[in-house]
């Protein structure tokens, strides 16, 4: 009786989710996410990203066999295409929910064809496995990409009890505060919040350092600094309109590059991962 009125409850769940989904089809996009499994292969639960880079290897392995199927070599084409096959097979051992997308066949009649040197057969059946490959990608590149390698600032802070949302409400205060001052002609306001927007700018610096190292200085950047050095001037001795546009190449340089790469990866992120999806359609 129990499991029956479960089921039921959960029958019902479905027919008004998929009633839901249905009035609102122009808004819902619904995104497969891929198999739990996957992560085994992604940071942090591994080293390295094995998966992307079994895939750059994929890549490679086709050109590779197309080339020297092109040139009738027999014996870099052998080595080729037994590496191809590997990586191939590696797919399924990694995700084993992935194995049935693999196209065996092709695969198989690709070996065939390379151990019987009917070279001309090749180009097509690599056509062929790139179909497998293509099918793949259209559903779950995007979303693994923005699951497993958008860094996530969520956790990310520069001061105690300050999470990176309220360190970024407090900078964008400063670049407000610098533009209403202009608009009152409130010099000495408007200097002592570009001010605290410098100090803000290089505190943020030392976040990227972690993950940007590599480069010389990541941030603020000599861009960024020379923005803020010609704000000050056009504080100090500018007209208005200069004072404005000064303020704009800030913006764009200290904030807006940033967002363009990581703020829309790390909300993606965010969306992805949020368990309200449902909830919020049901708000609708
Ligand atoms: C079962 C799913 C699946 C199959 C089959 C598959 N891939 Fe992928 N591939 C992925 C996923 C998921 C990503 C995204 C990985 C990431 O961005 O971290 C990806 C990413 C890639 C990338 C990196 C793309 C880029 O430009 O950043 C290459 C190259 C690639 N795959 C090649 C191949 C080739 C070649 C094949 C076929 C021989 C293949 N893949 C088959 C799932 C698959
Ligand atoms: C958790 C690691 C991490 C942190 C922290 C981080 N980044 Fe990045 N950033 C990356 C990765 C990974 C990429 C992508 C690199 C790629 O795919 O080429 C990237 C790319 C970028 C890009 C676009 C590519 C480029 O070099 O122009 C900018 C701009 C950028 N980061 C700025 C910053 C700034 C500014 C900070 C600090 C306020 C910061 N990042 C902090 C990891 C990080
Ligand atoms: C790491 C590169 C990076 C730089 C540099 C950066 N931001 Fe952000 N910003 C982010 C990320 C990531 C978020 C999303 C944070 C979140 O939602 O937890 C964000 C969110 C914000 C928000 C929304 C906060 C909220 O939740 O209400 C504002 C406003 C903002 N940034 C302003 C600025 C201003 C102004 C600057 C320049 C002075 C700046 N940001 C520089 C990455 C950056």
């Amino acid at each position: 009786m129990k499991q029956k009125i479960i089921i039921g409850l959960l029958a019902f769940s479905w027919v008004l989710a998929g009633a839901l989904v249905y009035l609102h089809k122009d808004r819902v996009q619904l995104v497969k996410l891929p198999p739990e499994s996957l992560a085994e292969w992604y940071k942090p639960l591994n080293k390295r990203h094995v998966w992307l880079h079994n895939m750059f290897k994929l890549r490679r392995e086709m050109q590779a066999v197309r080339h020297y199927a092109a040139l009738e070599q027999a014996e870099p084409l052998a080595l080729w295409a037994g590496r191809l096959n590997d990586h191939y097979q590696e797919i399924r051992k990694m995700v084993p929910e992935w194995g049935g997308r693999l196209d065996q066949d092709s695969m198989r009649r690709l070996l065939n064809a390379q151990q019987e040197n009917q070279y001309e057969q090749i180009d097509g059946l690599l056509g062929e496995l790139q179909k497998s490959c293509d099918t793949c990608h259209t559903q779950f590149r995007t979303v693994t990409a923005a699951l497993y390698r958008a860094p996530d600032f969520s956790k990310m802070q520069l001061r105690d009890s300050e999470t990176l949302a309220e360190t970024m409400k407090a900078l964008n205060a400063q670049v407000n505060d610098i533009k209403i001052a202009i608009g009152a002609n409130d010099q000495v306001w408007a200097l002592n919040s570009l001010g605290d927007l410098k100090t803000g700018i290089n505190e943020m610096g030392v976040l990227c350092e972690s993950c940007h190292s590599f480069l010389p200085k990541t941030y603020p950047d000599e861009v960024v600094e020379t923005a803020l050095g010609e704000l000050h001037t056009a504080l100090v001795s500018g007209d208005r309109r200069q004072q404005g546009e000064a303020l704009g190449k800030v913006a764009v340089s200290a904030c807006a590059q940033c967002h363009g790469t990581h703020r829309i990866a790390y909300d993606t992120q965010q969306l992805i991962n949020s368990k309200n999806g449902f909830i919020e359609l049901l708000r609708h």
